[in-house]
């Protein structure tokens, strides 16, 4: 239900009557009325008459029964109050319907979402956590809105990297430790001899060759630590309650076969230069601080292929082959360039057309107590299951300390940086995971200790009125929380509601109220239920009846 849409709908006929033009008329919440429009005011200029007598001929105009009253008030707002057995209606059947009263979009897209993608033979560390949070809430939220969501884990599970690990590990008879915690000792191995031994530079360079021209053992020691690495991302999943699952792995190797192609397709359409012996590609409006272009590196001087090929290869299966409307990147920010000069790129050679979006969805760092980027006390990137480890002991349910860890990730808004507090994460108070879990398990708790069937419901208590107000800004919520892809917004809403229904509680007897009124109650208490349970589903925040 979008009452702003709604109103906006009925108050458009009358503004448009009046102005002898079509006329947005802004439909906004406010504190001084259920909603309000200012678009009078900013009408007054143009039609060069009093904003008042403008509100006026479009309150007399606009035709809003049964939905709400028009008063004009101030200098010229229009302020709407809607009806309250309007509300009781609207809610009984918001109550009814098993998607509360928010219908699947009209226009479904097929929208591939890249998220998580980790990298091979490391740990996942904190950096990974917020993109595996964030674009999970995504994916849920745009394939609960009915979308087609193809969800894709972009592992790094390519490239020179693997040469040095793979020597090793085919020297290192210690080398098939099964833990990956294990993996990460054994990669730092590797690093040292790689930066200290040049005989075994020499090694790793070569099994790099080995690797991509497809030699059998060279394979068969990549798909060891491929095999040894996703199942410790699918456990780390497992543990977040991640809807990423192994058939969403589709690593940077996936597209090995087609980056030659796209340097030669590139290459065809004049779009590579050469720089130092690496195919470049240099795409309008991207410079350095020096005010030179900047190069996104295609092919590599010593023949081989990054990042960005890989990058672009895939763009293109996500759009020819999969069929995407809606590309989604969710990647730090300090990747923004980088994609933007990918999407540059594939706009230029024809991969990218106009029809498909791309959009990289940034976001900011975890930050420790000090202020700089989360590190352990010895300096080392924080593991990401040692924190879990550590959600699990500190929280007296290891779902609350999960969820805490989740919806302090997702409650602020995604491109800024946060800093990573136990107190502050696991406090029962505050715009916080426990706060939500608490009102929603105390909910449960009413509608069982309740007796009698939830029935229709009347607004009698203004304490019930907003409650039901605030009930039906779920919808607006989500499609605010959509569009810019903004998980935070929803977060907001919930934390609005579950604080409003604590108002509501305190002043408003349910269980020892007379049987009509108590069934009224009891529909709002249950449907406040099922909206907070909907809403920390799609932020991918478990609900737990009781605690
Ligand atoms: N593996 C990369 C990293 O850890 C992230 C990959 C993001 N996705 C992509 N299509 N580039 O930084």
């Amino acid at each position: 239900m979008n009452l702003e849409a709604l109103l906006h709908d009925r108050l458009a006929p009358a503004f448009a009557a009046v102005a002898g033009t079509p006329v947005d008329p802004a439909v906004r919440s406010s504190p001084h009325a259920d909603l309000q429009s200012g678009a009078a005011l900013a009408l007054a200029g143009r039609l060069h008459r009093p904003p008042r007598e403008i509100a006026a001929e479009v309150a007399a105009a606009a035709d809003l029964t049964p939905i709400a009253e028009v008063t004009v008030s101030g200098p010229g707002f229009l302020n709407l109050t809607v009806a309250d057995d309007w509300i009781a209606t609207a809610l009984d059947s918001i109550a009814g319907d098993p998607r509360l009263g928010v219908p699947p979009v009209t226009d479904p897209k097929r929208i591939v979402i890249d998220y998580s993608s980790p990298n091979l033979a490391k740990e996942m560390h904190v950096g990974h956590l917020r993109s595996t949070i964030i674009g999970d809430s995504l994916a849920r939220l745009l394939e609960w809105q009915g979308h087609d969501v193809h969800r894709v884990n972009h592992i790094g599970d390519w490239g020179t990297p693997f040469g040095m690990l793979l020597e090793h590990l085919a020297e290192a008879a210690d080398g098939t430790g099964h833990s990956l915690a294990g993996l990460t000792a054994f990669y730092r191995a590797a690093r040292v001899r790689f930066d200290t031994d040049e005989d075994f530079r020499i090694r790793a360079r070569l099994r790099v060759v080995a690797l991509q021209d497809g030699d059998g053992p060279t394979r068969e020691l990549w798909r060891r630590l491929v095999a040894q690495s996703e199942k410790a991302f699918l456990g780390v999943y497992d543990r977040l309650g991640v809807t990423l699952g192994p058939e969403h792995f589709a690593g940077e190797s996936t597209y090995q076969d087609e980056l030659a192609g796209i340097a030669a397709e590139l290459a065809e359409k004049g779009l590579l230069t050469e720089s130092d012996g690496a195919l470049c590609a240099f795409p309008a409006g991207f410079t350095g601080r020096d005010g030179a272009p900047l190069p996104l590196i295609v092919r590599k001087a010593d023949g081989g292929f990054g990042y960005a090929a890989t990058d672009l290869a895939a763009l293109r299966h996500r759009v020819s082959d999969l069929g995407a409307d809606e590309l989604l990147y969710v990647v730090g920010s300090p990747q923004r360039i980088h994609f933007a000069m990918v999407f540059a790129v594939a706009r230029a050679a024809g991969w990218l057309p106009e029809t498909v979006s791309a959009e990289h969805i940034g976001f900011g760092s975890i930050l420790g107590a000090d202020g700089k980027m989360l590190k352990t006390r010895a300096g080392d990137t924080v593991r990401l299951s040692g924190l879990l480890d550590e959600a699990d002991s500190r929280a007296t349910d290891p779902a609350l300390g999960i969820a805490a860890i989740k919806y302090a990730d997702l409650s602020g808004d995604r491109r800024g940086d946060y800093v990573f507090d136990w107190d502050r994460m696991l406090a029962s108070t505050g715009n916080t995971g426990p706060y939500l879990q608490f009102a929603y398990a105390r909910i449960c708790s009413i509608a069982r200790r309740a007796e009698g069937v939830p029935g229709p419901i009347r607004i009698t208590e203004p304490a019930e009125r907003a409650l039901a107000l605030a009930l039906m800004g779920f919808e607006p919520a989500l499609t605010a929380a959509a569009g810019p892809r903004e998980p935070h917004r929803i977060a907001t809403y919930l934390y609005e509601l579950a604080s409003t229904f604590s108002r509501f509680y305190e002043r408003c007897r349910v269980i020892d109220a007379e049987p009509e009124t108590r069934s009224s109650r009891l529909a709002l208490c249950a449907l406040t239920a099922r909206t907070l349970h909907t809403g920390m589903f799609l932020l991918g925040v478990e609900a737990l009846d009781q605690i």
